[in-house]
Protein backbone atom coordinates (compact mmCIF):
# COMPACT_ATOMS: atom_id res chain seq x y z
CA UNK A 1 0.00 0.00 0.00
CA UNK A 2 1.24 3.55 -0.60
CA UNK A 3 1.34 6.39 1.52
CA UNK A 4 1.95 9.82 0.38
CA UNK A 5 3.95 12.54 1.98
CA UNK A 6 3.84 16.37 1.74
CA UNK A 7 6.01 19.01 2.41
CA UNK A 8 3.66 21.35 2.82
CA UNK A 9 3.30 25.19 2.84
CA UNK A 10 4.62 25.68 -1.11
CA UNK A 11 3.58 28.04 -3.19
CA UNK A 12 0.89 26.37 -5.36
CA UNK A 13 0.34 28.46 -8.77
CA UNK A 14 -0.95 27.37 -12.28
CA UNK A 15 -3.15 25.44 -14.48
CA UNK A 16 -4.91 22.55 -13.93
CA UNK A 17 -7.24 20.61 -16.51
CA UNK A 18 -10.44 18.29 -15.17
CA UNK A 19 -10.57 14.58 -15.83
CA UNK A 20 -13.92 12.29 -16.81
CA UNK A 21 -16.43 12.09 -14.26
CA UNK A 22 -16.11 9.27 -11.98
CA UNK A 23 -19.77 8.88 -10.84
CA UNK A 24 -20.97 9.47 -14.35
CA UNK A 25 -18.43 6.56 -16.12
CA UNK A 26 -19.58 3.84 -13.43
CA UNK A 27 -23.27 3.74 -14.22
CA UNK A 28 -22.45 4.47 -17.94
CA UNK A 29 -20.48 1.69 -18.20
CA UNK A 30 -23.09 -0.54 -16.42
CA UNK A 31 -25.29 1.08 -18.89
CA UNK A 32 -23.47 -1.13 -21.83
CA UNK A 33 -25.00 -4.11 -20.04
CA UNK A 34 -27.96 -3.12 -21.70
CA UNK A 35 -26.94 -4.06 -25.53
CA UNK A 36 -24.87 -6.58 -27.25
CA UNK A 37 -23.16 -4.26 -29.77
CA UNK A 38 -20.00 -2.70 -28.91
CA UNK A 39 -20.12 0.62 -27.35
CA UNK A 40 -17.32 3.12 -27.06
CA UNK A 41 -16.68 6.04 -23.98
CA UNK A 42 -14.33 8.64 -24.60
CA UNK A 43 -12.65 10.57 -21.45
CA UNK A 44 -13.09 7.66 -18.77
CA UNK A 45 -10.56 8.32 -16.25
CA UNK A 46 -8.20 6.21 -15.60
CA UNK A 47 -8.65 5.57 -11.78
CA UNK A 48 -9.10 2.51 -9.17
CA UNK A 49 -12.71 2.56 -9.07
CA UNK A 50 -13.10 2.43 -12.71
CA UNK A 51 -10.98 -0.69 -13.37
CA UNK A 52 -12.88 -2.71 -10.52
CA UNK A 53 -15.51 -1.74 -12.99
CA UNK A 54 -14.17 -2.78 -15.73
CA UNK A 55 -13.68 -6.45 -13.57
CA UNK A 56 -16.88 -6.35 -13.21
CA UNK A 57 -17.98 -5.82 -16.20
CA UNK A 58 -15.41 -8.39 -17.94
CA UNK A 59 -17.09 -11.03 -15.21
CA UNK A 60 -20.34 -9.91 -16.74
CA UNK A 61 -19.45 -10.81 -20.08
CA UNK A 62 -18.16 -8.08 -21.64
CA UNK A 63 -14.41 -7.85 -23.31
CA UNK A 64 -12.94 -4.36 -22.70
CA UNK A 65 -9.80 -2.57 -23.95
CA UNK A 66 -8.52 0.86 -23.84
CA UNK A 67 -7.34 2.15 -27.70
CA UNK A 68 -5.51 4.91 -26.19
CA UNK A 69 -7.60 7.22 -24.49
CA UNK A 70 -11.19 5.45 -25.93
CA UNK A 71 -12.31 2.44 -24.00
CA UNK A 72 -14.13 -0.56 -26.26
CA UNK A 73 -16.70 -2.23 -24.77
CA UNK A 74 -17.81 -5.95 -26.75
CA UNK A 75 -19.97 -8.88 -25.37
CA UNK A 76 -17.83 -11.48 -25.29
CA UNK A 77 -20.15 -15.00 -25.24
CA UNK A 78 -22.63 -15.79 -23.12
CA UNK A 79 -23.86 -13.14 -20.36
CA UNK A 80 -23.50 -13.70 -16.64
CA UNK A 81 -25.74 -12.54 -14.29
CA UNK A 82 -23.88 -12.92 -10.97
CA UNK A 83 -21.90 -9.49 -10.01
CA UNK A 84 -19.40 -11.48 -7.28
CA UNK A 85 -19.29 -9.95 -3.59
CA UNK A 86 -15.30 -9.75 -3.92
CA UNK A 87 -15.86 -7.04 -6.54
CA UNK A 88 -18.74 -5.19 -5.29
CA UNK A 89 -17.72 -5.28 -1.93
CA UNK A 90 -14.64 -3.33 -2.62
CA UNK A 91 -16.85 -0.42 -4.61
CA UNK A 92 -20.52 0.58 -3.91
CA UNK A 93 -21.19 1.98 -7.02
CA UNK A 94 -21.27 -1.58 -8.12
CA UNK A 95 -25.21 -1.62 -7.50
CA UNK A 96 -26.25 -0.04 -10.88
CA UNK A 97 -25.21 -3.47 -12.86
CA UNK A 98 -28.53 -4.79 -11.26
CA UNK A 99 -31.20 -3.12 -13.29
CA UNK A 100 -29.06 -3.64 -16.84
CA UNK A 101 -28.85 -7.24 -15.69
CA UNK A 102 -32.40 -8.03 -14.73
CA UNK A 103 -33.58 -5.96 -17.57
CA UNK A 104 -32.01 -7.09 -20.47
CA UNK A 105 -31.46 -10.96 -18.67
CA UNK A 106 -34.37 -11.21 -17.19
CA UNK A 107 -32.52 -12.49 -14.24
CA UNK A 108 -29.72 -10.54 -12.00
CA UNK A 109 -27.99 -11.52 -9.02
CA UNK A 110 -25.96 -8.71 -7.52
CA UNK A 111 -24.49 -9.07 -4.46
CA UNK A 112 -25.51 -6.71 -1.03
CA UNK A 113 -22.36 -4.13 -1.46
CA UNK A 114 -22.86 -3.32 2.53
CA UNK A 115 -22.18 -0.19 4.41
CA UNK A 116 -18.89 2.23 4.60
CA UNK A 117 -17.35 4.19 6.19
CA UNK A 118 -19.30 7.41 5.45
CA UNK A 119 -22.76 5.50 6.36
CA UNK A 120 -25.13 2.41 6.08
CA UNK A 121 -25.90 3.03 2.66
CA UNK A 122 -29.29 1.22 2.34
CA UNK A 123 -30.49 -0.13 -1.08
CA UNK A 124 -34.03 -0.12 -0.14
CA UNK A 125 -35.11 2.34 -2.82
CA UNK A 126 -33.03 0.33 -5.65
CA UNK A 127 -35.27 -3.14 -4.63
CA UNK A 128 -38.41 -1.03 -4.08
CA UNK A 129 -37.75 -0.03 -7.89
CA UNK A 130 -37.38 -2.51 -9.38
CA UNK A 131 -40.56 -4.59 -7.49
CA UNK A 132 -42.51 -1.35 -8.75
CA UNK A 133 -41.62 -2.85 -12.57
CA UNK A 134 -42.68 -5.99 -11.59
CA UNK A 135 -39.72 -8.09 -10.59
CA UNK A 136 -39.27 -10.68 -7.87
CA UNK A 137 -36.58 -10.00 -5.66
CA UNK A 138 -35.33 -12.26 -3.06
CA UNK A 139 -32.62 -11.88 -0.76
CA UNK A 140 -30.29 -14.74 0.08
CA UNK A 141 -27.31 -15.35 1.41
CA UNK A 142 -25.96 -11.43 0.94
CA UNK A 143 -27.27 -11.31 -2.76
CA UNK A 144 -30.09 -9.60 -4.22
CA UNK A 145 -31.26 -11.83 -6.44
CA UNK A 146 -34.61 -10.15 -9.20
CA UNK A 147 -35.79 -12.35 -11.85
CA UNK A 148 -38.52 -10.80 -14.34
CA UNK A 149 -40.26 -12.02 -17.67
CA UNK A 150 -40.27 -8.42 -18.94
CA UNK A 151 -40.42 -5.60 -16.49
CA UNK A 152 -43.59 -3.32 -16.74
CA UNK A 153 -43.41 0.34 -16.79
CA UNK A 154 -45.15 1.98 -14.02
CA UNK A 155 -44.91 5.35 -11.92
CA UNK A 156 -42.49 4.93 -9.05
CA UNK A 157 -41.54 7.41 -6.15
CA UNK A 158 -37.75 6.96 -5.05
CA UNK A 159 -37.76 9.57 -2.48
CA UNK A 160 -36.10 8.35 0.40
CA UNK A 161 -35.20 9.60 4.10
CA UNK A 162 -32.55 11.52 2.80
CA UNK A 163 -34.25 12.51 -0.64
CA UNK A 164 -33.27 10.75 -3.85
CA UNK A 165 -31.00 8.55 -4.70
CA UNK A 166 -28.45 9.25 -7.26
CA UNK A 167 -27.61 5.12 -8.24
CA UNK A 168 -31.22 4.40 -7.22
CA UNK A 169 -32.17 6.57 -9.70
CA UNK A 170 -29.78 5.32 -12.30
CA UNK A 171 -30.88 1.92 -11.57
CA UNK A 172 -34.65 1.97 -12.23
CA UNK A 173 -33.95 4.15 -15.54
CA UNK A 174 -31.63 2.00 -16.85
CA UNK A 175 -34.08 -1.01 -16.00
CA UNK A 176 -36.86 1.15 -17.28
CA UNK A 177 -35.25 1.39 -20.69
CA UNK A 178 -36.07 -1.94 -21.84
CA UNK A 179 -39.61 -2.62 -19.98
CA UNK A 180 -42.75 -2.90 -21.40
CA UNK A 181 -44.63 0.74 -21.69
CA UNK A 182 -43.81 3.67 -20.15
CA UNK A 183 -42.22 4.46 -16.69
CA UNK A 184 -42.24 8.00 -14.76
CA UNK A 185 -39.62 8.21 -11.74
CA UNK A 186 -40.97 10.73 -9.39
CA UNK A 187 -38.26 12.27 -6.96
CA UNK A 188 -35.59 11.26 -9.25
CA UNK A 189 -32.07 12.28 -8.41
CA UNK A 190 -31.05 15.90 -10.51
CA UNK A 191 -27.52 14.88 -10.04
CA UNK A 192 -25.84 15.56 -13.62
CA UNK A 193 -24.60 12.54 -13.66
CA UNK A 194 -28.42 10.76 -14.11
CA UNK A 195 -28.39 13.20 -16.77
CA UNK A 196 -25.19 12.02 -18.71
CA UNK A 197 -26.53 8.68 -18.04
CA UNK A 198 -29.60 9.52 -19.20
CA UNK A 199 -28.25 10.96 -22.75
CA UNK A 200 -25.89 8.01 -23.31
CA UNK A 201 -28.83 5.70 -22.85
CA UNK A 202 -30.42 8.31 -25.71
CA UNK A 203 -28.17 7.84 -27.57
CA UNK A 204 -28.50 3.81 -27.68
CA UNK A 205 -32.06 4.20 -28.81
CA UNK A 206 -33.49 5.01 -25.60
CA UNK A 207 -36.71 7.45 -24.66
CA UNK A 208 -36.19 9.28 -21.62
CA UNK A 209 -37.56 12.24 -21.20
CA UNK A 210 -37.22 14.57 -18.21
CA UNK A 211 -33.33 13.86 -16.92
CA UNK A 212 -31.76 16.80 -14.66
CA UNK A 213 -35.39 17.07 -13.26
CA UNK A 214 -37.43 15.38 -10.52
CA UNK A 215 -39.06 13.78 -12.78
CA UNK A 216 -38.04 11.12 -15.41
CA UNK A 217 -40.27 9.78 -18.06
CA UNK A 218 -39.03 6.32 -19.49
CA UNK A 219 -40.86 4.96 -22.97
CA UNK A 220 -39.43 1.40 -22.93
CA UNK A 221 -38.20 -0.12 -26.26
CA UNK A 222 -37.27 -3.86 -27.07
CA UNK A 223 -33.39 -3.50 -27.55
CA UNK A 224 -30.74 -1.11 -27.56
CA UNK A 225 -28.21 -0.47 -29.78
CA UNK A 226 -24.26 0.51 -29.36
CA UNK A 227 -23.22 4.11 -28.90
CA UNK A 228 -19.51 6.34 -29.25
CA UNK A 229 -20.18 8.92 -26.20
CA UNK A 230 -18.05 11.40 -24.10
CA UNK A 231 -18.39 11.37 -20.32
CA UNK A 232 -18.76 15.19 -19.14
CA UNK A 233 -15.89 16.43 -16.64
CA UNK A 234 -15.68 15.87 -13.29
CA UNK A 235 -17.61 18.36 -11.00
CA UNK A 236 -16.17 17.27 -7.81
CA UNK A 237 -13.02 17.00 -8.95
CA UNK A 238 -13.53 20.70 -10.27
CA UNK A 239 -14.77 21.76 -6.68
CA UNK A 240 -11.67 19.95 -5.50
CA UNK A 241 -9.29 22.04 -6.85
CA UNK A 242 -11.25 25.45 -6.86
CA UNK A 243 -11.17 24.71 -2.74
CA UNK A 244 -7.36 23.93 -3.11
CA UNK A 245 -6.83 27.46 -4.75
CA UNK A 246 -8.97 29.07 -1.89
CA UNK A 247 -7.18 27.27 0.76
CA UNK A 248 -3.74 27.68 -0.25
CA UNK A 249 -4.44 31.80 -1.34
CA UNK A 250 -3.30 30.91 -5.25
CA UNK A 251 -4.27 31.81 -8.22
CA UNK A 252 -5.28 28.72 -10.34
CA UNK A 253 -6.59 28.21 -14.07
CA UNK A 254 -8.65 25.13 -14.17
CA UNK A 255 -9.99 23.96 -17.13
CA UNK A 256 -12.28 21.19 -18.77
CA UNK A 257 -14.64 22.07 -15.98
CA UNK A 258 -18.61 22.70 -16.34
CA UNK A 259 -18.82 25.59 -13.73
CA UNK A 260 -22.78 25.53 -13.83
CA UNK A 261 -22.95 22.45 -12.39
CA UNK A 262 -21.46 24.19 -9.20
CA UNK A 263 -23.54 26.87 -8.71
CA UNK A 264 -24.08 26.12 -4.59
CA UNK A 265 -20.07 26.10 -4.38
CA UNK A 266 -20.10 29.32 -6.44
CA UNK A 267 -22.80 31.18 -4.09
CA UNK A 268 -20.72 29.82 -0.92
CA UNK A 269 -17.18 30.74 -1.92
CA UNK A 270 -18.43 34.02 -3.17
CA UNK A 271 -19.60 35.16 0.93
CA UNK A 272 -15.87 33.34 1.74
CA UNK A 273 -14.62 36.46 -0.20
CA UNK A 274 -12.83 34.00 -3.02
CA UNK A 275 -13.33 35.25 -6.57
CA UNK A 276 -13.93 32.81 -9.28
CA UNK A 277 -14.06 33.76 -12.47
CA UNK A 278 -16.39 31.53 -15.21
CA UNK A 279 -15.56 31.54 -19.03
CA UNK A 280 -17.05 28.56 -21.13
CA UNK A 281 -14.90 25.71 -19.83
CA UNK A 282 -12.54 26.95 -17.15
CA UNK A 283 -12.36 29.14 -14.08
CA UNK A 284 -9.59 31.55 -12.76
CA UNK A 285 -9.73 30.86 -8.86
CA UNK A 286 -8.30 34.35 -7.46
CA UNK A 287 -7.52 34.71 -3.89
CA UNK A 288 -9.70 35.76 -1.09
CA UNK A 289 -7.67 38.72 1.77
CA UNK A 290 -9.55 37.33 4.54
CA UNK A 291 -11.41 33.63 4.59
CA UNK A 292 -14.61 34.21 5.76
CA UNK A 293 -16.66 31.63 8.35
CA UNK A 294 -19.70 30.80 6.09
CA UNK A 295 -21.88 27.38 7.56
CA UNK A 296 -22.88 25.20 4.86
CA UNK A 297 -25.78 22.09 4.40
CA UNK A 298 -25.37 19.58 1.96
CA UNK A 299 -28.39 18.73 -0.01
CA UNK A 300 -28.73 16.38 -3.49
CA UNK A 301 -28.24 18.79 -6.61
CA UNK A 302 -28.27 21.36 -7.10
CA UNK A 303 -27.75 22.10 -3.07
CA UNK A 304 -24.42 22.13 -1.65
CA UNK A 305 -22.71 18.58 -2.83
CA UNK A 306 -21.62 16.06 -0.02
CA UNK A 307 -19.21 15.06 -1.89
CA UNK A 308 -17.15 18.30 -1.48
CA UNK A 309 -17.86 18.51 2.25
CA UNK A 310 -14.99 17.48 3.53
CA UNK A 311 -12.41 19.56 1.50
CA UNK A 312 -14.95 22.72 2.42
CA UNK A 313 -14.33 21.53 5.82
CA UNK A 314 -10.53 21.73 5.30
CA UNK A 315 -11.12 25.18 3.73
CA UNK A 316 -13.10 26.59 6.95
CA UNK A 317 -10.20 25.62 9.34
CA UNK A 318 -8.11 28.73 7.68
CA UNK A 319 -11.40 30.53 8.35
CA UNK A 320 -11.69 33.65 10.46
CA UNK A 321 -14.31 32.52 12.73
CA UNK A 322 -16.78 29.71 13.64
CA UNK A 323 -18.60 27.92 11.03
CA UNK A 324 -21.20 24.54 11.12
CA UNK A 325 -21.22 22.11 8.63
CA UNK A 326 -24.68 19.86 8.33
CA UNK A 327 -24.56 16.83 6.06
CA UNK A 328 -27.66 15.89 5.43
CA UNK A 329 -27.53 13.54 2.48
CA UNK A 330 -24.88 11.39 4.94
CA UNK A 331 -25.09 12.52 8.60
CA UNK A 332 -22.18 10.54 9.57
CA UNK A 333 -19.57 11.18 6.95
CA UNK A 334 -17.45 12.85 9.47
CA UNK A 335 -14.34 10.48 9.87
CA UNK A 336 -12.15 13.11 8.90
CA UNK A 337 -12.40 15.80 11.49
CA UNK A 338 -9.97 13.53 13.79
CA UNK A 339 -7.71 13.16 11.26
CA UNK A 340 -8.24 17.20 10.30
CA UNK A 341 -7.53 18.08 14.20
CA UNK A 342 -4.77 15.92 14.43
CA UNK A 343 -2.94 18.75 12.10
CA UNK A 344 -4.29 21.44 14.30
CA UNK A 345 -7.71 22.53 13.35
CA UNK A 346 -10.74 22.84 15.96
CA UNK A 347 -13.49 21.02 15.03
CA UNK A 348 -15.97 19.00 17.10
CA UNK A 349 -18.82 17.09 16.33
CA UNK A 350 -22.44 17.97 17.56
CA UNK A 351 -24.67 15.68 16.58
CA UNK A 352 -25.16 15.50 12.71
CA UNK A 353 -23.21 19.07 12.51
CA UNK A 354 -19.22 20.00 12.28
CA UNK A 355 -18.31 23.31 14.39
CA UNK A 356 -14.62 24.29 13.10
CA UNK A 357 -13.06 27.00 15.08
CA UNK A 358 -11.23 28.16 12.45
CA UNK A 359 -8.05 30.80 12.24
CA UNK A 360 -5.88 28.10 13.92
CA UNK A 361 -2.32 27.58 11.86
CA UNK A 362 -2.22 23.82 10.52
CA UNK A 363 0.99 21.96 10.87
CA UNK A 364 1.98 18.33 9.15
CA UNK A 365 1.29 15.37 11.09
CA UNK A 366 0.94 11.59 10.47
CA UNK A 367 -2.74 11.04 9.18
CA UNK A 368 -4.76 7.99 7.97
CA UNK A 369 -7.56 8.93 5.08
CA UNK A 370 -10.73 7.03 5.70
CA UNK A 371 -12.77 7.56 2.34
CA UNK A 372 -12.27 9.23 -0.78
CA UNK A 373 -12.94 12.72 -0.54
CA UNK A 374 -11.88 12.88 3.09
CA UNK A 375 -8.47 11.38 1.72
CA UNK A 376 -8.60 14.87 -0.25
CA UNK A 377 -9.50 17.26 2.49
CA UNK A 378 -6.20 15.50 3.98
CA UNK A 379 -3.81 16.58 1.09
CA UNK A 380 -5.28 19.80 0.80
CA UNK A 381 -4.33 20.17 3.93
CA UNK A 382 -1.20 18.81 4.23
CA UNK A 383 -0.32 21.40 1.14
CA UNK A 384 -1.03 24.43 3.31
CA UNK A 385 0.11 23.06 6.68
CA UNK A 386 3.56 24.06 8.16
CA UNK A 387 5.88 21.02 7.71
CA UNK A 388 5.44 17.25 6.93
CA UNK A 389 1.99 15.71 6.45
CA UNK A 390 2.37 11.63 6.32
CA UNK A 391 -0.94 10.45 4.87
CA UNK A 392 -1.60 6.73 5.03
CA UNK A 393 -4.06 4.76 3.09
CA UNK A 394 -4.15 6.42 0.02
CA UNK A 395 -5.87 3.94 -2.15
CA UNK A 396 -9.04 5.76 -1.22
CA UNK A 397 -7.28 8.84 -3.34
CA UNK A 398 -6.78 7.02 -6.17
CA UNK A 399 -10.62 5.48 -6.35
CA UNK A 400 -11.17 9.50 -7.29
CA UNK A 401 -8.73 11.39 -8.39
CA UNK A 402 -6.72 10.86 -11.83
CA UNK A 403 -2.91 11.83 -11.82
CA UNK A 404 -3.21 13.54 -8.59
CA UNK A 405 0.19 13.42 -7.61
CA UNK A 406 1.28 14.56 -11.59
CA UNK A 407 -1.43 17.44 -11.15
CA UNK A 408 -0.35 18.66 -7.90
CA UNK A 409 3.48 18.74 -8.78
CA UNK A 410 2.34 20.71 -12.10
CA UNK A 411 1.05 23.10 -9.78
CA UNK A 412 3.89 23.52 -7.63
CA UNK A 413 3.17 21.22 -4.54
CA UNK A 414 6.21 18.89 -3.21
CA UNK A 415 4.42 15.51 -2.90
CA UNK A 416 5.76 11.90 -3.39
CA UNK A 417 4.44 7.99 -2.77
CA UNK A 418 6.21 5.60 -0.49
CA UNK A 419 5.36 2.13 0.16
CA UNK A 420 4.44 1.83 3.24
C1 LIG B 1 -23.77 8.63 -5.18
C2 LIG B 1 -22.30 8.94 -5.44
C3 LIG B 1 -21.62 9.42 -4.17
C4 LIG B 1 -22.40 10.59 -3.55
C5 LIG B 1 -23.87 10.22 -3.38
C6 LIG B 1 -24.72 11.39 -2.92
C7 LIG B 1 -21.71 7.40 -7.22
C8 LIG B 1 -20.89 6.24 -7.65
N1 LIG B 1 -21.65 7.74 -5.92
O1 LIG B 1 -23.81 7.54 -4.26
O2 LIG B 1 -20.30 9.84 -4.51
O3 LIG B 1 -21.85 10.90 -2.29
O4 LIG B 1 -24.41 9.78 -4.64
O5 LIG B 1 -24.60 12.47 -3.79
O6 LIG B 1 -22.37 8.03 -8.01
N2 LIG B 1 -30.40 5.90 0.40
C9 LIG B 1 -31.43 5.19 0.94
N3 LIG B 1 -31.86 4.08 0.27
C10 LIG B 1 -31.30 3.66 -0.90
C11 LIG B 1 -30.25 4.42 -1.45
C12 LIG B 1 -29.82 5.53 -0.77
O7 LIG B 1 -31.95 5.54 1.99
O8 LIG B 1 -31.75 2.65 -1.45
C13 LIG B 1 -29.90 7.11 1.10
C14 LIG B 1 -28.40 7.08 1.43
O9 LIG B 1 -28.13 6.39 2.62
C15 LIG B 1 -28.08 8.55 1.52
C16 LIG B 1 -28.99 9.16 0.44
O10 LIG B 1 -30.03 8.20 0.22
O11 LIG B 1 -28.46 9.05 2.76
C17 LIG B 1 -28.30 9.47 -0.86
O12 LIG B 1 -27.59 8.32 -1.30
P1 LIG B 1 -27.42 7.98 -2.84
O13 LIG B 1 -27.79 9.15 -3.66
O14 LIG B 1 -28.13 6.69 -3.13
O15 LIG B 1 -25.86 7.70 -2.93
P2 LIG B 1 -25.19 6.79 -4.03
O16 LIG B 1 -26.01 6.81 -5.25
O17 LIG B 1 -24.85 5.46 -3.44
Amino acid sequence: MDKIIIEGGKPLKGEVSISGSKNATLPILAATLLTDETCILRNVPKLLDTHTMIKLLKSLGKDIEWDKDKLIIMSAGKPNPVADYKLVSTMRGSICVLGPLLTKLGEARVSLPGGCVIGVRPVDLHIKGVEALGAKVDIEAGYIIARTKRLKGTRVYLGGASGPSVLGTANIMMAATLAEGETVIECAACEPEVEDLANFLNEMGARIKGQGSPRIIIQGVRKLHGADYKISPDRIEAGTFVLLAAMARSHFVIRDIDYHQLMALEDVLSKVGVHVEADKNMVRVKPAKVIKPVSITTYPFPGFPTDLQAQYMALMTLADGVSVIRDTVFPDRFMHIAELNRMGARIRREGGSAIIEGGHELCGAPVIASDLRASAALVMAGLVARGKTEIRRVYHLDRGYENIDKKLMALGASIKREKE
